[in-house]
């Protein structure tokens, strides 16, 4: 089974993921981070995340470095969603997460184009969503948690240019694939998330 998880940023599309690949044993793959990476060693050279060749630079690492906490930064995030719009790094990044879908097995991939590019065989598709306030207010919320001083109001502007920037770029841009289930989690808390994905993945 390859579950597809995709939607914009701070959806609570990472949570679900991961509590349905503990829940059928199954390996995960935040796709997210890999963008993430590319962005962050761009910014950390010095280079500009907009130039296709710098960021391509970027691609040829090995392993996502994925205790660093700059990772999860707002500007690691901002840099990610920069260089995922050059079709370049999205076909440097491509095969990589195609050999984890297509794992023996099965997988779960969350993201924004996995159900649409990265594995259009996937069943089932789950597209999370909330408003941008809510996702705006979750990752406020994690920022602090990790120790990262930010402003809320900067936290929803950033969200909403990335919504624009993620679901307006023409290399496969954020989108809801046409059999992917939509899961608006606006009214839910984690628990209740959960449990509406799990029932879901039950019911494909
Ligand atoms: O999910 P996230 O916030 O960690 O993703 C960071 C950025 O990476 C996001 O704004 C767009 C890009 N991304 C992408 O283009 N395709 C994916 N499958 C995952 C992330």
């Amino acid at each position: 089974m390859i579950v597809a998880v995709d939607g914009p940023a701070a959806s609570g599309k990472g949570t679900i993921a991961k509590a349905i690949a503990h829940h059928h044993g199954l390996p995960h793959l935040d796709t997210g981070l890999l963008y993430r990476t590319v962005g962050l060693a761009v910014l950390r050279a010095g280079g500009d995340p907009a130039d296709a060749g710098d960021a391509l630079a970027a691609c040829a690492f090995e392993e996502v470095p994925a205790s660093d906490p700059a990772l999860r930064s707002e500007a690691a995030g901002r840099a990610a969603s920069v260089v995922s719009a050059h079709p370049a790094v999205r076909g440097a990044l491509l095969q990589r997460q195609r050999d984890f879908a297509r794992r023996p097995g099965g997988a779960v991939l969350d993201g924004r184009d996995i159900g649409t590019v990265i594995a259009p065989e996937a069943r089932p598709k789950l597209f999370v969503t909330a408003s941008a306030e809510i996702r705006a207010r979750r990752r406020f919320d994690e920022l602090e948690r990790l120790g990262l001083a930010t402003i809320y109001e900067h936290v929803l502007a950033d969200i909403r240019a990335r919504d624009e920037r993620d679901a307006g770029r023409d290399a496969a841009p954020l989108v809801q694939a046409r059999d992917a289930v939509l899961l608006d989690t606006s009214d839910m808390d984690v628990a209740a998330a959960t449990a509406a994905a799990l029932a879901i993945v039950a019911g494909a």
